[in-house]
């Protein structure tokens, strides 16, 4: 048998110490970098007197959170998160999120969910009809026949009441009234966005209501880890942390089975670029115009939530790791996005240039039997957490 010296032992555990220091030089210099209170040029961009206005007779603002790792910028219309500033491997922030530079954009939009807080039932629910304890209730179709997050009006257009108790937190309080957009019930909704020292957006739900009604929300945040603006998102690599997703019609209406993505092009269990079998012939994809699917989350646990996606950015290295309370997430990745609208880049909303995780409920639960259920009645709390964790490779 070979004998190892113990000068060997010493020589080896001497590398191992100068890789390490190597590793943490380089982080420090890059969370010296991202810690600075230096303007990015997104920041210059983003004028807060841009978004101040009055709508439906409530102030609307611009609010930036900031910690030492990441900045972003929120309007309390429609909750939406506006700007996600994070570091690349040298330093540099990059906004990862797409969005407008001014209030008028968002409402002459036809794109109406960029960055939104999306409710009171996000996805989609079959022909905008549902029954809850014998009364059936309908919401306004407002995708063909369905109704999609919510109906016409949803979340995404209402002013939120804004506070902000720290320069890292913003909580956002909403009353939606009884029937509105057709749902039973004086739902009380606060959001609470905020930045954790790990690298996370964090956003948490609660809500009650006086009636029995359906609650699912989520965050509509269309993410480009490159870089706003830099192009397609069809090379970056993705892990779905889901062994099942839930098949849809063609309306996308989900049709009640939860299939094993063994074998086809839904299989993320491993990393795979989003784009390297978007184009093969499938009957799901065809229904989707690519991936606009709800996928079924295995539970594996992290810091209590279920560690739901991992996204690697081609150019940038940043990572984005989602985790949720929820047991779903869609997936979509910009699959309607038509070049209409300018971001807030100067560039254009191209198609399959940016991807949405939304975590959430299963779409069209209301009618399903099989779905975990989204009822929520009065006396009842609804809660739920996800977080998007940012760092890089
Ligand atoms: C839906 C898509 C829809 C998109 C709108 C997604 O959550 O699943 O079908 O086009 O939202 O931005």
């Amino acid at each position: 048998m070979k004998r190892i010296t113990c000068s060997q032992i010493l020589v080896v555990l001497a590398l191992m110490a100068m890789s390490a220091c190597r590793d943490v030089n380089k982080k420090a210099i890059i969370s010296e970098t991202a810690g600075t209170n230096m303007q990015t040029p997104m920041e210059s961009t983003l004028q807060q007197t841009n978004f101040d206005t009055i709508i439906d007779g409530r102030a609307v603002k611009l609010y930036w959170l900031e910690n030492k790792n990441l900045k972003m910028a929120i309007t309390n219309y429609g909750g939406r998160i506006v700007a996600l500033l994070t570091p690349d491997q040298d330093g540099n922030y990059v906004d990862v999120s797409i969005g407008y530079s001014n209030i008028k954009d968002y409402l002459d939009s036809a794109e109406t969910y960029f960055g939104a807080t999306i409710g009171r039932v996000g996805n989609r629910i079959a022909k905008g009809k549902f029954s809850l304890d014998g009364t059936e209730y309908s919401v306004v179709p407002n995708n063909n026949e369905n109704a999609l997050h919510g109906g016409e009006n949803g979340f995404q257009d209402k002013v939120w009441d804004a506070e902000q108790p720290d320069t890292k937190t913003l909580i956002l309080r909403y009353t939606s009234p009884d029937m509105e957009e057709g749902f039973p019930g004086n739902l009380t909704v606060k959001v609470t966005y905020s930045l954790t020292d790990n690298r996370a957006v964090r956003m948490e739900y609660e809500a009650t209501t006086d009636k029995a009604t359906v609650v699912n929300l989520t965050n509509h945040t269309y993410f480009n880890l490159n870089g706003e603006g830099s192009g397609s998102i069809l090379n970056h690599s993705l892990q779905l942390y889901a062994d099942q997703f839930t098949p849809v019609d063609q309306g996308l209406i989900p049709t009640g089975e939860l299939k094993n993505v063994k074998g086809t092009p839904f299989d993320f269990k491993d990393f795979n670029t989003i784009g390297s079998r978007i184009d093969e012939e499938d009957r799901q994809l065809a229904f989707g115009g690519g991936y606009d699917h709800n996928f079924v989350l295995n539970g594996t646990k992290s810091n209590g939530m279920n560690h739901a996606a991992t996204v690697v950015g081609d150019k940038s290295g940043i990572v984005m790791d989602v985790y949720t309370l929820e047991p779903g997430i869609q997936f979509y990745c910009g699959n309607f996005m038509d070049s209409e609208n300018t971001l807030k880049s100067g560039a254009k909303d191209d198609y399959r240039t940016a991807f949405c995780l939304e975590t959430q409920h299963f779409p069209d639960s209301p009618n399903q039997q099989g779905f975990p259920s989204i009822t929520l009645r009065p006396g009842e709390v609804y809660h739920t957490v996800s977080e998007y964790k940012f760092s890089f490779r």
